[in-house]
């Protein structure tokens, strides 16, 4: 599979900033194809994008959304609200949903599935805490965080992608190492090839916690990343551009 060079902007950009945004970056990634690129603005903004992207080799994801498609769900996002908007990916259980506002594994587990039923690709996201790899849990945390929040789906596995972002390096500045990411992403491999025989392969693990244009190629060597999930620098069209072209 291609890899896949996704953008979380978190709760950044106005409409109007989206829409600059994607004045220079549809431009600057249109002769891409190697590499699939994928831009998740807010929800204000996903109107806007996607008429923005139509057309061009930038797909949209969403950053959350909820499990049931209508209904009672005061200030919640279906399913079927986003496809209407042409989004192809949705970002599911990433440590601020975790630890901000107190998503369990059981809630992510019902957004994977449902956004599976819905035809939206989800991106599963797992990482430890500082404290969690200081006592050495690491691998314990990411293996469960990927059994529950993947149960009842593994033989979806080829529908879906996940990105291992260690907490501590989220926003830091701090990126993990290339051997540190590689010894992860090689334990998520060889977990979804156990609970999805023969799948390992298509589903893509991508790194994500302080990816920049510097430290990309040296992550992007290693065998087990296939691509990134990019907050901070993805905010400034140029540097995500050059983050993109290092893959
Ligand atoms: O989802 C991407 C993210 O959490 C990483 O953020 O700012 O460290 O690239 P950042």
């Amino acid at each position: 599979m291609a890899y896949l060079v996704a953008a979380n902007w978190k709760m950044n950009k106005t409409i109007a900033q989206t829409i600059d945004y994607l004045d220079i970056f549809t431009e600057l990634v249109k002769d891409i194809q190697k590499v699939d690129i994928m831009i998740s603005p807010s929800f204000t903004a996903l109107s806007s994008a996607s008429l923005k992207v139509e057309k061009t080799n930038i797909k949209l994801g969403a950053q959350n959304m909820y499990y049931e498609t209508v209904g009672a769900f005061t200030g919640e996002i279906s399913p079927i609200m986003l496809k209407e908007l042409n989004v192809e990916y949705v970002i599911l259980g990433h440590s601020e949903r975790r630890h901000i506002f107190g998503e369990k594994d059981n809630l992510i587990n019902k957004k994977v599935q449902s956004a599976l039923e819905n035809g939206i690709r989800p991106i599963l996201c797992v990482g430890e805490t500082l404290e969690e790899r200081e006592l050495g849990k690491t691998l314990n945390v990411v293996e469960k965080q990927i059994k529950s929040g993947l149960a009842g789906v593994y033989m979806d596995m080829p529908f879906i992608d996940i990105a291992y972002e260690p907490v501590w390096a989220i926003g830091t500045g701090i990126n993990a190492t290339p051997e540190q990411a590689e010894e992860v992403h090689r334990f998520i491999r060889s977990l979804i090839n156990e609970l999805s025989k023969g799948n390992d392969s298509k589903t893509r693990i991508l790194y994500g916690g302080s990816v920049n244009e510097k430290n990309a190629r040296e992550l992007i060597s290693q065998k087990h990343i296939d691509g990134f999930l990019v907050g901070t620098a993805s905010l400034d069209p140029n540097r995500f551009y050059k983050i993109i072209t290092e893959c």
